[in-house]
C-alpha cells in the first residue's frame, strides 16, 4: 500500500458541531442513549426511571415478549416508503406517542417543555402527566401546534373533576388518557433501597451523588423547585410543593373508589377522545368500546404497578380480536426498537407509546436527546419495513400476522 492510499483511508473527524451531531456519532440505539442517561443521572434518579414493581417480572417480560416474535419478510418492490398514519382519527408522522411520565424536571431542567418541543418537531402526540412538573398551560403556550393529550385518574369528587376538565379544556388539550391501573402505587423496591426521596433532600448521600453528577445537580439547583402545578386546587401550591410529606402522599397514591360508572360519567362530561390507559382485559376493552371510549392503551405502566402481569404485547392479539375495529388500540411497554413498533402494528395495534426511551433521551441531552430517540426509532422502523417488503403502515397492518411467527407457534394458522 502506498502512503497516498493509507492517507485516503484516514478520516479524522473534527469535534461535533452540535449536540445532535454528537448524539448521531455516539448513540446508535436507544440502549446507547440509556447508557448516556445512566452516566448523567445520580444512581437513585436513574433507578427511579428504570425500575419496576417488586421482582420486576412484568418489567422484564415487557421486553422479552418482543423477542418471541420473528419476522417473515417477503419479496416485492417498495414504493414511497411512508411511516405516516393516524391516531385518534388525526394524522401523525409516526404511529408513536410520547406517554405521560410524572416528575420529568427531575431528569432534566427543561423537563416537559423539552419533551413537548421534540414531539412537535417529530409530528407526534405527547400525553402530559397530571403529575407533570410544568403547568399544563405552559406546555400549551410553548407548543400551541402540538397534539397534546392529558393524563388523569378517575375522580370520585365530581366538583373537583369538572374543575379539572374545565382547566384542561381551557388549555386546549385534545384527548384524555385515563389511568385504570393505579388504584394504589406499585412497590418499586429500588427506590426504597436507594433511599430515593422526592423532592431530593440534601442528605449526605444526595450531596455526594450531586457532586459526582455536577451537570444534573447544577440543572436542579438553578431552576425552580420541583412541584406539581397541575394539582393546584387539589393540593395547596407554594411551600407545600416542596414538603416531603406531600410527595409521600402523592407517591403512595390516594385510592378513590371509582368504577365503570365514573368512566361513563367522564364520557358524558368530556366531548373529545378518551383513551383508557392500562386496560389489558379483553372484557374491559369490550365494555369500554360499548360506552363510547375511543381507544385503549394496552399497558402495564411499564412494569411499575402490578408485578407478574401479562405483557401488553402478549395480550394484544386477544384484545384486537375482541375489539374488532370498534375503537383504536395503542400499546406500550418495553418498546426500544423500531422493529418492536412494527411487530405491535402487525399484531393489530394502531400505534405504540413509549415512556423510558424518551426519558433516557431527555436525561442525556434535553430536547435534542428526545428528538434523537424518536429519530432512531423512526429510522429503525423504515429499515425494518424495507427489509420486510412493506411500503407503508396500512400495508403493514393489512399484512398483519402473515409477517410474523411466534416461537411457540401462536398465530401460525393466520398466515
Ligand atoms: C419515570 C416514569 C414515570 C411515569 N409516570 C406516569 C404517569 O404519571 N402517568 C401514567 O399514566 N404513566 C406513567 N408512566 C408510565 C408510562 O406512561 C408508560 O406507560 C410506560 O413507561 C411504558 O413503558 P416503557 O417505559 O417501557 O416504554 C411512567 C413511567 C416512567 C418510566
Amino acid at each position: 500500500m502506498k502512503l497516498r492510499d493509507i492517507r485516503s483511508l484516514v478520516n479524522i473527524e473534527g469535534p461535533a458541531r452540535s449536540v445532535s451531531e454528537r448524539l448521531a456519532r455516539t448513540c446508535h440505539s436507544v440502549d446507547d442513549v440509556r447508557k448516556l442517561a445512566a452516566k448523567r443521572l445520580p444512581r437513585s434518579v436513574f433507578d427511579y426511571i428504570e425500575g419496576g414493581a417488586e421482582d420486576e417480572v412484568s418489567l422484564r417480560r415487557n421486553r422479552s415478549s418482543f423477542a418471541d416474535w420473528s419476522f417473515v419478510p417477503r419479496w416485492g418492490a417498495i414504493e414511497n416508503l411512508d411511516l405516516g398514519s393516524t391516531v385518534l382519527g388525526e394524522p401523525t408522522a409516526l404511529p408513536v406517542i410520547l406517554s405521560p411520565t410524572g416528575g420529568t424536571r427531575l431528569f432534566h431542567p427543561d423537563g416537559e417543555v423539552a419533551v413537548a418541543r421534540a414531539a412537535l418537531a417529530a409530528g407526534i402526540p405527547y400525553g402530559l402527566a397530571h403529575l407533570s412538573t410544568t403547568p399544563m398551560e405552559s406546555i400549551a403556550a410553548s407548543t400551541p401546534e402540538l397534539r397534546r393529550w392529558f393524563n388523569i385518574e378517575p375522580v370520585a369528587d365530581k366538583g373537583a373533576l369538572q374543575e379539572l376538565l374545565d382547566r384542561i379544556t381551557r388549555a386546549g388539550y385534545e384527548a384524555l388518557l385515563v389511568n385504570v391501573d393505579c388504584r394504589t402505587i406499585g412497590h418499586r423496591e429500588r427506590d426504597y433501597r436507594n433511599g430515593f426521596s422526592a423532592p431530593p433532600t440534601l442528605r449526605a448521600r444526595t450531596v455526594v451523588e450531586g457532586a459526582l453528577h455536577p451537570g444534573w445537580a447544577w440543572g436542579l439547583l438553578r431552576n425552580d423547585a420541583i412541584a406539581f402545578p397541575n394539582l393546584d386546587g387539589t393540593i395547596p401550591a407554594g411551600p407545600m410543593a416542596s414538603d416531603p410529606g406531600m410527595w409521600r402522599t402523592l407517591l403512595a397514591g390516594s385510592y378513590e373508589p371509582t368504577g365503570w360508572g365514573d368512566i361513563e360519567d367522564l364520557r358524558r362530561r368530556w366531548q373529545g377522545p378518551i383513551v383508557l390507559k392500562g386496560c389489558v382485559s379483553a372484557d374491559d376493552a369490550a365494555i369500554a368500546a360499548g360506552i363510547g371510549i375511543d381507544a385503549v392503551q394496552v399497558s402495564n405502566h411499564g412494569g411499575r404497578q402490578l408485578d407478574h402481569m401479562t405483557s401488553p404485547l402478549d395480550i394484544l392479539p386477544e384484545i384486537v380480536e375482541r375489539v374488532d375495529g370498534r375503537m383504536e388500540i395503542i400499546v406500550d411497554g418495553g418498546i426500544r426498537r423500531g422493529s418492536d413498533i412494527v411487530k405491535a402494528l402487525a399484531l393489530g395495534a394502531d400505534a405504540c407509546a413509549i415512556g423510558r426511551p424518551y426519558l433516557y433521551g431527555l436525561a442525556a441531552a434535553g430536547q435534542d436527546g428526545v428528538s434523537h430517540v424518536v429519530r432512531l426509532l423512526s429510522e429503525e422502523m423504515s429499515r425494518t419495513l424495507m427489509l420486510l417488503g412493506i411500503s407503508n403502515i396500512k400495508e403493514l397492518r393489512d399484512s398483519g400476522r402473515a409477517l410474523l411467527r411466534h416461537r411457540n407457534g401462536m398465530g401460525d394458522k393466520q398466515s
